[in-house]
Formats: C-alpha cells, structure tokens, sequence
C-alpha cells in the first residue's frame, strides 16, 4: 500500500515490519537496524546476498554516540557540512550494530537523510534504520514510490509516499576505514566538493576485491541490453533503440534539455525504468562530462551497460 501516513509507518516499524521510505536519493526499503529479523527481511525481499552491507540512517547527530566507536575530525567536517544530505560515512562501529548490517565488517555506513518525512519518522523512533535502496538486487534504485510499488509492492506492507526524490541518485560514500578518507562511490554530492572541505581524498570505486562488496560490477541494471555512445549524433543515428540524451536533440528521454547535471541525476533512474518498459530491444544513452555529479551518473550508466 502507498500512503503518506507516518504514524503508521512508524507503528510498523516497531513491530519489527520493513517500510519503503522515501530520501532526497532514493527510496529506501528500512528496518530496525538494530534488530537482527527486521535486517533479514530486508535481505530477503531485496534478494540480496548477505555479503553487501547496509546503510544506517539516523536523523539527530547525538545518535552517533551509541553507534560508532570514533568520529575522526575529518568525517566530523563533512556531517557538518553535508548532514542531512546525501553523504554516507563509513566509521568504526560498535556492538550494538548486529554483524548482519555491515556484512561481519568491523566498520558502519552512517547517513542523516534530509527527505522531511523521513526525518519526521526517525524522530518517533527508538532506533535508527537500516535501508538500502528499495529495489531488487542488481536493479536501478527506485525514485518514486510507484516505482517501489511496482517492483516490491506485494512484498512489503507499506510505501511511504514522498514525492519524486529531489537529488536521483544514491549518497556519496566516504570510507574512514583507513588513515586518508576515501571515496568508496560516487553520488549525489560531488568528490569536488567533499575535496573543498577536506582536502585530496582517495578513490576506490570498482575492483576485484572490494572493500565495499557492493560495488560489485552488475549493478543499477535494466533488463534490456544498454550500449553507451559517445555523441548525441550516434544517439539520433540509432534507429529502433530507445535513446537516453541530453542537451539540443531528438531523443526518447531527454534527461535535460540545458544539460543541467543535477536534472540529469534526477532523472536518469527513471529514464532508465521507462527504456526498459519501451518497445526497443536496445537503450541507447550518452555520457554525461565526467565532472561533479556527471561522474556519478557515468558509474550508474556503465555499470547499467555491464
Ligand atoms: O542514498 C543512499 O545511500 C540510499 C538511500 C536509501 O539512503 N541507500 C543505498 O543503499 O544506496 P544500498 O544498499 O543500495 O547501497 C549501499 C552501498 C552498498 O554498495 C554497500 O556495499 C556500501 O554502501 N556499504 C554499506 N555499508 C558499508 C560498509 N560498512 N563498508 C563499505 N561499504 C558499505
Ligand atoms: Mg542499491
């Protein structure tokens, strides 16, 4: 059921039950975080395997506390400067974080999420929620709550309805698992300006060995086949396809006619829904630049092409 009724959100959650919830990224699928069968029932109806750990989100900073063993100075910058937002912070964590969450890794994903209504319903809760995005494992993360209707919607008891998300793509994360920051993926706050606040960072977005097992290469996939072009010219020229454009041109879905690269980050998940929903056999779409949010919505697009 869709609805917009936090109470009653918050009443599920309680009782141990998974919501889908919406932020300013995507829609989550949220438990108790610190309940080992709520956490199951995540995995279960995401069908993810239980080496991909989760994100916790927490709406107050003080949580904290309870949660991570150490808050570096450096991490401590970002929250406050991207908290609530989409940043996720990976820290060391404490007992109180069932292993299931963080997949036996001794370190936690922490996100303060900015989506009003989600806030609203982290402020009646006793404990923080684990969420990852609300959709089947390897699929493209849901924006909407039709979306997550659509594709858990017999599954879970209930959808909390916040709109379109306002941002389109996951949080940025910054791992503090080692002594220099490190992005581990990129989202929706630049690398650019989490540098401004603390300097160089690593990068460590894809590999055979993941620190984030997540990062797996078949990720934010559609069902159809996706081919990546370099122009908007080869965009045009791909006849029977289902093009994905940007800037002046003809195409299927243009994710921003003034090639805006925060329109594109909010519209890029839901073009990739309705290509795969098209008649074409093939979707056909052009990377953004390879700056600021672009680079973020590049690694969703090749990974989709995978
Ligand atoms: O924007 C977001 O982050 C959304 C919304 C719902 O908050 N959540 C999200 O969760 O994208 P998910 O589960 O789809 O992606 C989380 C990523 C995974 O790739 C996982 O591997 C990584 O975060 N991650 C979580 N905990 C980690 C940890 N302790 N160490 C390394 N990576 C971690
Ligand atoms: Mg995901």
């Amino acid at each position: 059921m869709i609805g917009a009724d936090v109470a009653h959100a918050a009443a599920l959650l309680r009782r141990g039950n998974v919501v889908a919830i919406p932020t300013e990224t995507v829609y989550g699928l949220a438990g108790n975080a610190l309940n080992e069968a709520s956490v199951t029932q995540i995995f279960t109806v995401k069908q993810r395997p239980s080496f991909d750990p989760l994100i916790v989100h927490i709406h107050n900073l003080s949580q904290l506390n309870d949660l991570v063993a150490e808050f570096p100075e450096q991490a401590k910058k970002l929250a406050d400067c991207f908290w609530p937002g989409p940043l996720t912070l990976i820290l060391p964590k404490k007992e109180i974080i069932p292993d299931l969450v963080t997949s036996g890794l001794p370190f936690v994903g922490i996100r303060m999420p900015r989506h009003p209504l989600t806030r609203e319903l982290l402020q009646k809760l006793p404990f923080p929620l684990a969420a990852p995005s609300a959709n089947p494992f390897t699929y493209v993360s849901p924006t909407t709550a039709q979306h997550v209707e659509d594709q858990l919607g017999d599954k879970i008891p209930y959808i909390l309805d916040g709109g379109a998300c306002e941002v389109g793509l996951e949080s940025t994360i910054v791992s503090f698992a080692e002594s220099k920051p490190k992005v581990l993926r990129f989202g929706g706050i630049s690398k650019e300006r989490i540098e401004e606040i603390i300097g160089p960072v690593d990068e460590q977005i894809s590999s055979s060995n993941p620190v984030a097992p997540g990062q797996m290469d078949k990720h934010y996939a559609t069902s159809k086949k996706l081919q990546i072009v370099s122009t908007a010219r080869e965009l045009m020229d791909c006849h029977g396809c289902y093009t994905i454009g940007y800037g002046e041109g003809d195409f299927e879905y243009n994710l921003s006619p003034t090639s805006n690269l925060e329109e594109m980050a909010r519209n890029v998940f839901a073009a990739l829904r309705l290509a795969d929903e098209s008649d074409a056999t093939l979707i056909s779409v052009c990377l953004a630049p390879e700056i600021g949010l672009g680079r973020a919505i590049n690694d969703r697009l090749r990974r989709a092409s995978r």
